[in-house]
């Protein structure tokens, strides 16, 4: 007899991972949003200092991280949920509030774990087609949301799309939803908008018990590899919740660690987005040389149509045969485009010169 599993075990999407992990020899992993960038000396060391006492559990409760946090955006440490990433947040969040009955809302093509969500808790997933310029339709969203809603998703910048609202968009829509929705904004790619200051969305949590932000260090601070990330809750409440549901100890203390001495380095931060939004423009350049227009990016990430929509699969299989791993728009929602992430100069430039020759 073969053994039975849970019938949300065949529901569950398989995240799509890039081929290049593990691959010998200097790739372009341009696939999954990471940072080119590793962190500085002074983060690493914190990590290394951490495992002479691996022999212990990392601290339960994440105080230093979280009391860093607090100060940081001026929110108390008891409205901080820590996760073995943003991702660990968001899918005990879908955990704590969903279940067969309850529906959950969010844009589509947006982040790929979002079906994820309804896949586990048997909950319905509505998906909201985004406008015709990538971005989120929050009226289209609004009109969704019924007595059964339990959940509200939004990414802003959007994951695939690069695309962001303005905050004040965002501030009427989050007034508009009813009190007994959770609202969860997505902000895993912050620091890279310049349509607004990071601290701006977070200003809200004082008008809005049920908004939730996602903030991750995977992005911008470079430690994608250590898996930490956050919520800002709106209440306490939210955060005990997703505490509850989650194993014990969900957050390393190398990860907390390390996360702790990143944030002393706001002007590194300030020159990796710098540099990210620099290299942005040059490959939005070499793209535009090629006749391509990506989308309006507000991220470390460009997302575009390709000429030639079917043939997807051969430029994505051509772009790895020259070394250049990027993601297909495929696995994300929306077949012939790509998503590609802003790397070093040169990693840019290979995908580039790898593109121009296989649509030319
Ligand atoms: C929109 C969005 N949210 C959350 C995450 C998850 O990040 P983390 O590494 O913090 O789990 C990602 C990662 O790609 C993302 O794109």
């Amino acid at each position: 007899m073969p053994m039975e599993f849970a019938a949300k075990v065949r529901r569950i999407p398989v995240y799509p991972s890039a081929e290049a992990y593990g691959l010998d020899g200097p790739v372009a992993l341009l696939a999954s949003n990471e940072s080119p960038y590793p962190p500085i000396p002074a983060v690493q060391e914190a990590a290394a200092r951490a495992l002479a006492g691996l022999h212990r559990y990392p601290d339960p409760t994440n105080a230093a991280l979280r009391a860093k946090l607090a100060a940081r955006h001026d929110v108390p440490a008891n409205r901080i949920a820590i996760g073995n990433g943003s991702c660990d947040v968001l899918l005990a969040a879908g955990d704590a509030l969903l279940e067969p009955g309850a529906e959950l809302v969010y844009a589509w093509p947006s982040f790929s774990v979002y079906p994820h969500l309804e896949a586990a808790s048997g909950a319905t997933g509505i998906r909201v087609p985004l406008d015709g310029d990538h971005r989120h339709d929050l009226d289209a969203m609004l009109k969704e949301i019924t007595v059964a809603t339990r959940l509200v998703i939004v990414c802003n910048p959007n994951n695939p799309t690069s695309t962001a609202l303005p905050i004040e968009e965002i501030s009427a829509f989050v007034a508009a939803v009813p009190r007994h929705v959770a609202v969860i904004l997505d902000e895993a790619y912050a620091e890279f908008n310049m349509l607004q200051d990071p601290q701006e969305s977070v200003e809200l949590l004082a008008r809005h018990p049920n908004l939730v932000i996602l903030r991750t260090f995977s992005k911008i601070y470079g430690l994608a590899g250590l898996r930490v990330g956050y919520g800002l809750c709106g209440s306490e409440r939210f955060r005990t919740a997703v505490d509850q549901v989650r194993q014990p100890f969900f957050c390393s203390a190398a990860a907390q660690a390390a996360a702790v001495e990143a944030l002393n380095h706001q002007d590194e931060v300030s020159r990796r987005v710098e540099r990210n939004l620099a290299e942005r423009l040059e490959l939005e350049a070499g793209l535009q040389h090629l006749g391509i227009e990506p989308a309006d990016s507000q991220a470390n990430f460009v997302w575009f149509d390709l000429p030639d929509p079917d043939r997807e699969p051969d430029v994505v299989r051509g772009l790895a045969e020259r070394g250049v791993f990027v993601r297909a728009g495929t696995a994300l929602g929306r077949a012939g485009a790509l998503r590609v992430t802003v790397g070093t100069a040169g990693e840019n430039e290979r995908f580039v010169e790898a593109l121009g020759a296989l649509v030319a």
